[in-house]
């Protein structure tokens, strides 16, 4: 799918179908100006479909014109003033999508026309991104997928900046990093193994010229990693802990570790998952290693300057065997922490602990990891918003920024040092779950734990948006990418800051 920039006019631009933004009360005649084109009036058909221009409504209109065969109108709502009829970015974003929608059915080209406001590199970014993201489809897995068709280039019509190149490889770039994050969390757990995911990186490291360290088991055992390796030992796979970084070229100023949650299937160990507790979705356990693997491959794309990107992923399966975890078995992490699992489904936390000592030891200036961790975050924030925990508060800002520019819901919880009651262990350092209630908290809290002190580090808990059942915005039915494009608008922001 391509994008570019047209200087074609609502008049004299052609090919299969038109889109075109309307805010309330059409305040820049457009419709008018249409319907001089097509040489027909559409306000009484406007009136019979009903279209009053709310944001995201849709209409569209077959056309048996040669050089157009169908017009779409995508509503977007009250314009903020009468003299700048200017939707904000979420609401373009949200128009992108229902119109790369509505254009399904049609191959060819699509000329997309929107109010595109005083800041339009950043509006095309943001609709070329919504609409590559939302006419994204798996069809891996079927034998014979059914043929779709879509445009495959669309034109972005009037008034735009001349030169839209930059800005349209950051699309590139962010989409394929999205669709990596929505691959891997999409494929079933018997295709997306620990192994599978060392290999991922691998090809991305080969890819793009980045450094990658595959701990093995031996390794793992080396650095007395006894909090990820329990995890892994009920299951026939062996687990992998994959360190990938990314240096920029020239100086370096900041040193930054992404960490993901990478339970390639979380079945719950011995505290099984029972009724209700979708174990069959569990493959998206690694739905946070996902985020930070498609940020990695669009970072190495991008090459922001003057940093140090690290990602790590301590990737297993959590599964039932002879030697898997007994509940209340003790353990002791890489930093001595001795843990009594008393829940062997609470795994995440386990894996994360060992990856956070090891962040910790590459003194990073700030470490930010991303999990499926708990089923407490999504009855708390739903499928629309993660939940970020964090005691810097100039980190949590600039992530919570990160994810408005992004579009993506962010949350800040609180973490209060009292709850921390909760994880105390009558034999143990600690347990690795505490009580039912503020069950987030006390994951954020158990993490904590094996940051070293002193160090900016942020949690954010994607178990609710890793996926959607029916879809919902930019997001297709299915794995969304949740993560990908927070991180990177974070990550490109410090690689700002740090050249300013
Ligand atoms: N992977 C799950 C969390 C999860 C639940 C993600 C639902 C997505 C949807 C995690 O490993 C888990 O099982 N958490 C337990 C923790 C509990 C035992 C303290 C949970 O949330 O029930
Ligand atoms: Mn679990
Ligand atoms: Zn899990």
């Amino acid at each position: 799918m391509s994008f570019s920039r047209s200087p074609a006019t609502l008049q004299n631009w052609s090919g299969s179908v038109l889109a075109v933004g309307i805010a309330a009360n059409d305040p820049q005649g457009l419709i008018g100006q249409l319907e001089a084109r097509l040489n027909s009036p559409l306000g009484s058909w406007l009136e019979k479909q009903r279209f009053q221009a709310k944001a995201g409504e849709v209409v569209s209109l077959q056309l048996l014109h040669k050089d157009l065969s169908r017009l779409v109108l995508v509503g977007l709502g009250d314009a903020p003033t009468a003299d700048e009829p200017t939707a904000d970015v979420a609401t373009l974003r949200q128009a992108g999508a229902a119109l790369a929608n509505a254009c399904i059915g049609l191959d060819g080209r699509a000329g997309v026309h929107l109010p595109w406001g005083s800041d339009g590199t950043r509006a095309a970014e943001a609709v070329a991104e919504a609409i590559r993201l939302s006419l994204y489809r798996d069809t891996r897995f079927r034998s014979q997928p059914e043929p779709r068709l879509q445009p495959k280039h669309f034109d972005l019509l009037g008034d735009l900046p001349a030169d839209l190149s930059d800005a349209l490889e950051r699309v590139d770039a962010h989409c394929a990093g999205v669709e990596l994050a929505r691959e891997l969390v999409a494929a079933p757990p018997n295709s997306v193994t620990p192994a599978a995911l060392a290999d991922t990186a691998a090809a991305i490291a080969a890819e793009h010229n980045l450094e990658l360290h595959v701990l093995e088991r031996g390794d793992c055992a080396e650095r007395n990693m006894g909090a990820f390796l329990a995890v892994s030992q009920g299951s026939d796979l062996d687990p992998k802990f994959i360190h990938l970084t990314y240096r920029s070229p020239g100086a370096i100023h900041t040193r930054l570790v992404l960490v993901g949650k990478g339970l390639t299937f979380d079945s719950g160990g011995y505290n099984l998952k029972v009724g209700g507790a979708q174990i069959d979705m569990m493959k998206y356990d690694m739905g946070g290693s996902a985020a930070v693997f498609g940020a990695m491959r669009t970072i190495a794309q991008l090459r922001p300057a003057g940093l140090e990107v690290h990602m790590l992923v301590a990737s297993c399966e959590n599964m039932i065997n002879g030697s898997a975890v007994h509940p209340g078995d003790i353990v002791t992490a890489s930093n001595s922490t001795t843990i009594e699992i008393n829940n062997t489904d609470a795994e995440g936390r386990l894996t994360l602990a060992d990856a956070l000592v090891y962040a910790s030891g590459l003194k990073p200036d700030a470490i930010v990891d991303l999990a499926t961790l708990t089923g407490a975050c999504v009855i708390a924030l739903g499928e629309e918003i993660a939940g970020l925990w964090s005691e810097h508060d100039a980190l949590a800002d600039s992530l919570r920024q990160a994810a408005e520019q992004a579009g993506e819901g962010l949350w800040r919880m609180p973490m209060p040092a009292s709850y921390r009651e909760g994880l105390k262990s009558t034999l143990a350092d600690l347990k690795n779950t505490g009580p039912r209630p503020g069950g987030s908290i006390t994951a954020a809290l158990f993490l904590k734990e094996f940051v070293e002190g002193g160090i900016p580090w942020a949690h954010m808990d994607i178990a609710g948006t890793v996926w959607s059942d029916k879809g919902r915005g930019l997001d297709p039915a299915g794995a969304t990418g949740y993560g990908v494009r927070t991180l990177v608008h974070w990550i490109c922001s410090r690689a700002d800051q740090a050249s300013a």
